[in-house]
């Protein structure tokens, strides 16, 4: 693409400020700045002023759960099934990190972060210890395909390579990265991460199976057997993978999606509250969750929208090529986005200063024809780190991974 083409583009965008420092470039930041202009898809902004009025929702109505005491009666049950599907190689996990963790305030890779008190415990060794639990009970290897960013692979990979994958079996393990996107001001115009190049982010978590497809991980996993796919997110380190009883639950009941709930600690907790829209199970995230929604209240007075989910996901591979192709929303969220100022100076905000536009994996259980909502204990299973200190931080998540009985 040449300069012209690049205006070109930029212009039918409104994004012609991107070239603004083109005059002080070198000859190799040029050629690097208009080949990033050429494979962005500035398309993702053009959805500013529609998404600023808030996502298009159907009609929501409550959700009833299999909730713990129902698990229970059938534990012994679903725990055979879903450990004969494992043993038979049947389920796969896979990993979502290739987040950016901006409110943990690191520049690594969560899952390189070191929770550990006396001791080293990274983020990445606890889901496979946590793994490990299930492998050693099946006897069997459970691939697990992670996925990565443009901005965190080599760290990501490096690391697990250096620390020998935490002891798991590395042929079992396979890497793909996800798509980026533009993010823009408040005003729809992006930033420049550096003169030559404008600012971009990994395109949220719902890509990841089309990502899975462009790096030839999704065949290799078909082609292996794999029918189930375990999703997780990195940062609960408490997460239980490929959980026996949660894969059999799915199956016996002959759905094509499970997703993991907990019930919620407050009305305003920031999580994804799972529901009814237009009828399908759906998830709504919680910065779209209205008040009307949130203090709405069941016929027994209890909160009608009461379960939440936690990122962990069961789907089956079948559905997901049906899928496969299908847009998801656009998801609109407030974040900070380093970039330089009018003086070209860089600046890494404090506060929110621009949305970054992202698909989120919650809204493949819509598309996903039937879904279990599976409870399970709250704090056996949840310890999310968002933040480094206070709510779903990591004192909080340290604090229950000690309940637990996890050393740190
Ligand atoms: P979060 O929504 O918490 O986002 O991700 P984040 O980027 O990790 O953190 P913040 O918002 O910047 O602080 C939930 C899960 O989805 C993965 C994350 O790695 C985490 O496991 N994720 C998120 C991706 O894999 N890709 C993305 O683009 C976004």
């Amino acid at each position: 693409m040449n300069f012209g083409q690049a205006l070109e583009k930029l212009k039918a965008a409104g994004q012609e400020h991107a070239l603004k420092y083109y005059d002080e470039l070198t000859d190799e930041q040029r050629e690097s700045l208009l080949a990033q202009i050429e494979e962005t898809d500035f398309s993702v902004l053009a959805s500013f002023e529609k998404n600023k009025e808030g996502a298009q929702r159907g009609k929501i109505t409550p959700l009833s759960v299999m909730q713990l005491s129902q698990i229970k009666e059938r534990k012994e049950e679903f725990d055979q099934i879903g450990l004969d599907a494992i043993k038979k190689g049947k389920v796969g996990a896979v990993l979502l990190a290739g987040g950016m963790g901006t409110r943990l305030g690191t520049d690594d890779p969560k899952g390189v972060y070191n929770i550990g008190i006396t001791k080293e415990v990274y983020i990445f060794q606890r889901l496979i210890e946590n793994l490990f639990d299930v492998v050693n009970r099946a006897g069997a290897w459970i691939p697990l395909y992670i996925m990565t960013s443009d901005k965190n692979h080599e760290t990501t990979v490096r690391f697990l390579e250096e620390h020998d994958y935490f002891g798991y079996n590395n042929e079992y393990v396979s890497f793909f990265m996800q798509e980026m996107a533009p993010g823009c001001d408040f005003n729809g115009k992006v930033y420049m991460e550096e003169k030559w190049k404008i600012s971009i982010s990994p395109n949220g978590s719902g890509g990841w199976y089309s990502s899975m497809h462009k790096w030839g991980v999704a065949e290799k996993m078909m082609k292996d057997g794999v029918e189930w796919l375990n999703v997780f997110a990195v940062d609960n380190v408490l997460q239980r993978i490929a959980d026996p009883c949660f894969v059999g639950a799915v199956l016996a009941n002959g759905c094509t999606s499970g997703a993991k709930v907990v019930r919620k600690c407050a009305p305003d907790e920031r999580i994804g509250v799972i529901c009814l829209e237009d009828g399908k199970t759906s998830i709504v995230e919680y910065y779209e969750l209205t008040d009307e929604l949130m203090n709405a209240k069941d016929e027994n007075g209890d909160p009608a929208y009461y379960f939440g989910v936690i990122l962990n996901y069961l789907f089956k591979v079948e559905e997901l090529e049906k899928i496969r192709d299908k847009n998801l929303p656009l998801h609109m969220a407030e974040k900070k986005i380093p970039y330089l100022n009018g003086k070209g100076e860089k600046v890494k905000p404090e506060v929110p200063n621009g949305y970054k536009f992202e698909q989120l994996v919650l809204d493949m259980v819509r598309e996903m024809g039937s879904c279990i909502p599976f409870e399970v204990v709250r704090n056996k299973e949840f310890a999310p780190i968002k933040n480094a200190t206070g709510i779903d931080s990591v004192e909080s998540a340290r604090k229950l991974c000690q309940e637990n009985g996890i050393e740190l």
